[in-house]
């Protein structure tokens, strides 16, 4: 059973490729509007846990609900109503951006007539009027990250699940999406971010849950973190480093930071 009123409910969630345990035993919840990190080094579990919420992946134990829709008993009714982009998107390349846009909202029933309406504000708001008619094998890979963030939002998701969606973007382009993120959430819909970036996580996230070998080791609000490492006024980076036990951990706190 989930909970009313949560957008997103994942419980006791685990999953092992052979030995390798990915993801391990973790929850996480959210509601409407709120921006949650999944914070963690490269390796820690956050693509496994987003393509266990997609239904992508089926998780060797653990339950997942979406808007009260649980995955595993209704995988498409989730995609109906979760906006994902991959890690990598892949996208139709021999197809304009615009025919992608078009193919994309087929798929997901959006009438002919409001198309344009839809599409029209995405690539004014990320900067990709002018190239919608241009072939997408000609993109820069920020302009494919863009395209693939419209796509993820056509069908007005209920919830955002983004997999490092400001990799490849040069700061302007980060700007515009993380605005963007920002727009979205304060009009209610919960994104799921996750991030290998410190700062991304400060920046933009209401909640940050740190993410480490596959375990959650701390969730909440990034004061409420530095309640819980016991650091008043400290950085993420601290907190970070305190929560995840301060052993040789610079070089993984070094690479978060860069
Ligand atoms: N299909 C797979 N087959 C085998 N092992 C996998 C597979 N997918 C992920 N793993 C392993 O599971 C662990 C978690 O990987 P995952 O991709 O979820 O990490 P991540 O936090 O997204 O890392 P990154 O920041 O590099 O994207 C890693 O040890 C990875 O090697
Ligand atoms: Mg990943």
């Amino acid at each position: 059973m989930s909970t009313p009123g949560l957008a997103l409910e994942a419980k006791s969630l685990s999953k092992s490729f052979g030995q390798i345990k990915a993801v391990n035993n973790i929850d996480l919840s959210m509601s409407g509007g709120e921006i949650l990190g999944l914070l963690g080094p490269n390796g820690s579990g956050k693509t496994t846990t987003m393509k266990m919420i997609l239904g992508i992946l089926k998780p060797d134990s653990g339950t997942i609900a979406v808007e009260g829709i649980e995955v595993q008993k209704d995988p498409v009714g989730v995609k109906r109503i979760v906006g994902y982009v991959p890690e990598t998107p892949q996208l139709y390349e021999f197809l304009t951006g615009l025919e992608y846009l078009d193919f994309i909202s087929d798929m997901y029933e959006i009438p002919v007539e409001e198309r344009k309406e839809r599409i029209s504000p995405f690539l004014d708001g990320l900067e990709l009027k002018g190239h919608e008619n241009e072939l997408i094998s000609g993109y820069s890979q920020g302009m494919k990250q863009k395209i693939a963030l419209t796509a993820a939002l056509l069908h007005r998701p209920r919830i955002l699940v983004l997999d490092e969606a400001l990799n490849g973007l040069d700061p302007r382009s980060a700007k515009l999406v993380k605005d963007l993120c920002k727009r979205l959430a304060s009009e209610g819909t919960p994104i799921l971010f996750s991030t290998h970036v410190l700062e991304i996580a400060e920046a933009l996230c209401d909640k940050v849950a740190i993410m480490y070998h596959g375990s959650i080791l701390a969730n909440g609000t990034i004061a409420e973190l530095r309640q819980t490492a016991g650091l008043p006024g400290s950085t993420l980076e601290e907190v970070f480093l305190k929560i995840t036990g301060t052993g040789d951990l610079s070089e993984i706190v070094r690479e978060l930071s860069s």
